[in-house]
């Protein structure tokens, strides 16, 4: 960062705050852990430091998925906003004030803004009508039809009276700041990326909507609510009291020093919010930086592609440290990165076990063992000190740079190359070991001079990486006999750092295991917790409990023949998928089926035997297939075998349809919009001749969710529902009697 602060001893910042429709996972966890990092090392500077985080709760979104969960959305937003801060408080993070965004405080705050936006002529009234992506509670250009382009899901058609802000009267102004101030935004991409957009034309944005009620109030226009985005990013003042009478912290710490955010929300941080201050004429924050995805399997870890691990797995297993450290350490900060349990573990063991960790015991139990826990005299320096001593020196002089640039990866693989330095120099001066040509009085100097030498150093490493790895630093602060490390945290400890500080005669605390080795079975029980975590989701979403949707993996194993009176398949009868894969769409169900799908309720029906379970357990038990279809069985084509495998790929859903209408000119095609739990999509099907649209809306249906997008008719259909194709007659949408959740995957 290139600007100069406005209160250098002060430092604000703010992580994300998330939206309550999700538990919190790793992802979520990656940013917040971030911020604690820096947090932690900007208080040990003696820096008055804020740390903000909190949860996001308006919005359309979270209306639908508290109405899904059966409860108000008041009541959801406080069951995931308790469950944020819990991980939070459970992972040891040091937040200064969590806010939530249905606090008094906040919506005075948000209406304070709103007022002096109109009042300085910056909002107008108008009428919206277009695309709008619930999920991302984003406006899109373009017309009905048009996926999001950031998440690629459907959009939905909007028109609505709104409050529009004056944002193209800000496309200069925004452009000259960026070129000012180069350090606003980084890393490099989110710069030229949000340059771009700029650059190619802002248009005024609805800041309000009339459609739903679920946010905060336009101050002298109650049917309006404010835009989530607006609403959202004043959270960053309106904890600090602005709008408030007590805005003493407001004044203290505002402008933000960094608001740190996920590469997908640039476009909110580094326009929409500065052009928001401006207009308000409040003073813009220093800087934006975006960090990159955490992949799991491939794919941005989130719930609505169901490969989430939870911090709270990682944590039981191997520690918030080694979280923490493997966060920072493996993935260059700005970059996506994958998360692997193999890699967590093979960092554990090289890093923090075999490293650090083995480091640390090996000089604290020589000092106990061979100066009765006392650091002794070092003596007069060789060459080995003096080389220890000057890599020590520059990683004091570099860690810092490299940790205030978000550079956390390079700042701790150097600081590594000391661990490694300290051990290398232990090996090489062995003072476990006397040489026979060597008086009991000069082995003794050795051991003296290379134990004191060695525990400096690990002194140095220890209150480095204290950010990083701040439960392990304590410990090992006690270990070296240098009290509490809070406390010398609190004192600004990391200002004064320098070599020397370990004094001769200071006692030793009493050595104990800081990172065990991990044995193989780490991974495996890191991912039966992931297991077992997923199981209870879904039994607590069949239970009518009010949980965040959430598409565990199913553990649920449906049974085909279960289906309901219109659904139950006879022998002769396909599940069809219907709309988007046959070759064409329109063509009547009955003549139109996929025989390449597989299809697991024909393997049950032909055989009569259980469907090929998968590892888990089903939950449901298994049904014997009704007589009716058992008489049929020789009456049954024949489909191709597929193994277990080929079946796994295809990814059936249980989803419920939300809207449905017919599309103009097309009298086969519905077009539906329909609800996974964890998303919404658009499905075109062919069944408009023989399903009024209206009698839909509701039913819980099955879809092909991983089929790859197709156009007709101009519009995307994003997957296919299935139905049993039967000769002759027409098709019967696949539903089940018993309540499923949405998003359950059949398998
Ligand atoms: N509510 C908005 C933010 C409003 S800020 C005024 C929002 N919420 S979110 O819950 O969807 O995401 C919040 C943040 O979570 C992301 O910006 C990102 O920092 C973090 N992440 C969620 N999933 C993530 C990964 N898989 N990887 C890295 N970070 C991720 O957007």
């Amino acid at each position: 960062m290139t600007e100069t602060s406005p209160h250098p001893n002060r430092f604000y910042l703010t992580t994300p705050i998330y939206y309550v429709n999700a538990r919190p996972h790793l992802g979520h966890a990656y940013s917040t852990i971030v911020c604690d990092a820096i947090a932690r090392r900007k208080r040990a500077l003696g820096i008055e430091t804020w740390f903000l985080t909190g949860t996001d709760e308006h919005g359309q979104k979270i209306e639908r998925s508290a109405k899904l969960a059966g409860c108000t959305p008041q009541e959801f937003a406080t069951q995931v906003a308790a469950e944020f801060r819990g991980l939070w408080d459970r992972l040891g993070l040091t937040y200064d004030d969590f806010i939530r965004t249905t606090e008094e405080r906040h919506r005075r705050g948000v209406q304070k803004l709103f007022a002096t936006l109109r009042d300085r002529g910056f909002i107008y009234k108008g009428s919206y009508t277009g695309q709008y992506c619930v999920s991302d509670e984003a406006y899109v250009d373009g017309p009905p039809g048009t996926p999001c382009p950031d998440c690629g899901r459907p959009t939905e058609t909007v028109s609505e009276e709104n409050y529009f802000f004056k944002l193209s009267a800000f496309e200069r102004r925004l452009l000259e700041f960026y070129e000012a101030n180069p350090g606003f935004m980084a890393p490099e991409s989110t710069r030229r990326e949000v340059i771009s957009f700029v650059r190619s034309g802002l248009k005024d944005l609805s800041v309000s909507r009339t459609s739903f009620s679920w946010g905060i109030p336009v101050p002298g226009d109650e049917k309006h609510v404010v835009y989530v985005w607006l609403d959202a990013l004043a959270n960053y003042i309106t904890a600090l009291g602005y709008g408030s009478e007590d805005d003493e912290k407001f004044r203290k710490f505002w402008p933000a020093d960094i608001h740190l955010i996920g590469k997908e929300i640039s476009r909110f941080h580094c326009v929409y919010w500065p052009a928001f201050l401006m207009a308000a004429g409040i003073p813009v924050p220093r800087s934006v930086r975006a960090n990159g995805w955490l992949l799991f399997d491939q794919g941005k870890m989130s719930k609505s592609r169901g490969n989430i691990v939870r911090a709270e797995t990682v944590q039981d297993v191997l520690g918030a440290d080694t979280l923490r450290y493997f966060l920072l350490r493996e993935i260059p900060f700005g970059q996506d990165g994958n998360f692997s349990f193999d890699a967590l573990v093979q960092r554990y063991n090289g890093d923090l076990a075999n490293g650090y960790g083995n480091l640390v015991s090996r000089v604290v139990n020589m000092v106990h063992k061979y100066f009765a826990g006392e650091v002794p005299e070092a003596g007069a320096e060789t060459q080995a000190e003096a080389a220890l001593r000057a890599s020590a020196v520059g990683a004091i002089a570099s860690f810092g740079p490299a940790f205030d640039e978000l550079d956390f990866s390079e700042a701790l693989k150097n600081l590594w190359l000391l661990v490694a330095g300290t051990d290398g120099y232990l090996t090489a001066n062995a003072p476990w070991k006397k040489p026979v040509d060597r008086t009991d009085a000069d082995h003794r100097k050795l051991q003296a001079r290379v134990l004191a030498t060695a525990a400096e150093a690990i002194r140095i490493i220890t209150a480095l990486v204290f950010p990083i790895l701040p439960d392990a630093a304590a410990k090992v602060w006690q270990q070296l006999g240098q009290g509490e490390l809070a406390d010398a945290a609190g004192n600004g400890f990391l200002k004064d750092l320098a070599w020397g500080g370990l004094k001769p005669g200071t006692k030793f605390g009493e050595p104990a295991p800081l990172f065990p080795r991990a044995e193989k079975d780490a991974i495996e029980r890191m991912q039966n917790l992931e297991d077992q975590n997923n199981r209870t989701a879904v039994e607590a979403a069949s239970k009518d409990e009010i949980v965040a949707p959430s598409h565990a993996p199913a553990a649920t194993s449906v049974n085909p023949t279960t289906g309901t009176d219109k659904t139950s398949v006879r022998a002769h009868q396909k599940l069809t998928p219907t709309a988007a894969g046959p070759a064409n769409p329109e063509q009547p169900l009955n003549t139109a089926k996929v025989d390449q799908v597989p299809t697991p309720l024909a393997s049950s029906r032909l055989n009569s035997t259980p469907v090929p379970a998968p590892a888990e357990a089903p939950l449901a038990p298994p049904v014997t297939p009704a007589p009716a279809a058992q008489g049929q069985e020789a009456a049954t084509p024949q489909t191709q075998q597929i193994t277990i495998d080929d079946f796994a790929k295809v990814d059936l859903c249980v989803a419920q349809i939300l809207v449905a209408e017919r599309v103009p000119k097309a009298d086969k095609l519905l077009r539906l919009e329909v609800d996974l739990g964890y998303e919404k999509r658009q499905i075109l099907a062919g069944i408009a001749q023989y399903y009024e649209p209206e009698k839909l809306i509701g039913r819980k249906i099955v879809i092909v969710a991983n089929l790859a997008p197709r156009k007709m008719r101009g519009l995307v259909s994003n997957g296919m529902l299935l139905a049993a194709s039967l000769e002759g007659g027409a098709p019967v949408l696949a539903g089940f009697l018993e309540e499923v959740p949405l998003g359950a995957r059949l398998k």
